[in-house]
């Protein structure tokens, strides 16, 4: 019997890449079958995620922002490249750069995102990595998380596909509550790609 197409994947990352890694481990583990990451993206020359793909043989470009005169025609690069692989899934993994409406509308219902604390609270335009944890710590709630959800027009705010609550803890810090959701995230980034695939939406 022949082998099922396997659904394709865009990364785009901007940093250390560790939930690009955890997709990978994922992949190789057999824990997501059926699914191959065709193209990792970065804005940043210096993403450590660039150097996981690399590692792994997998297809991975630096798109320098500076070289666009504009935001749009920036996205419209990485629109062509994603294209040109025919994927069935884009996911922000890490991703800091805001997209343009052009980005999101050429891919609906195919972009995913993940981000360090329970949506819809959190989130919004400047609010990712420490700025996140930041506020979380500052607003003196008990409770935070990580969240996977579709990319809309509205940052941070499409439909939440998986989420995962994690404790504060007394005398937690900006480190170890970002490293307690950053275990978290790794594992509900896999489970928000698994359930977007048997939703059978994408
Ligand atoms: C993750 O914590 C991710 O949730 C966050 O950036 C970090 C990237 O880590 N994303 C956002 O804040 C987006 N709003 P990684 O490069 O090790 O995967």
């Amino acid at each position: 019997m022949s082998e099922p197409t396997k659904k394709k994947i865009a990364v785009l990352v901007s940093g250390t890449g560790t939930n690009l890694q955890a997709i990978i481990d994922a992949i190789k583990s057999g824990s997501l079958n059926n699914t191959e990451i065709s193209i990792v993206i970065s804005n940043k020359k210096d993403a450590y995620a660039l150097k996981r793909a690399e590692a792994e043989g997998i297809k991975n470009v630096f798109v320098n922002p500076k070289d666009f005169s504009n935001n749009l025609d920036f996205d419209k690069k990485l629109i062509e490249i994603i294209n040109n692989y025919g994927v069935d899934l884009v996911v922000l993994a890490g991703y800091t750069k805001i997209l343009t409406k052009v980005f999101v509308d050429s891919f609906p219902n195919k972009i995913i995102n993940i981000h360090p604390a329970l949506l819809p609270d959190f989130g919004g335009k400047g609010m990712y990595g420490s700025k996140v944890h930041e506020a979380v710590l500052k607003s003196g709630i008990k409770e935070s998380g990580c969240t996977v959800h579709f990319v809309t027009n509205e940052v941070d705010n499409g439909p939440i596909i998986f989420q995962t609550k994690v404790p504060i803890l007394e005398g937690d810090t900006v480190d170890s509550l970002s490293k307690r959701i950053l275990k978290e995230e790794h594992k509900s980034l896999v489970e928000g790609i698994k359930k977007c695939f048997s939703l059978h939406v994408i």
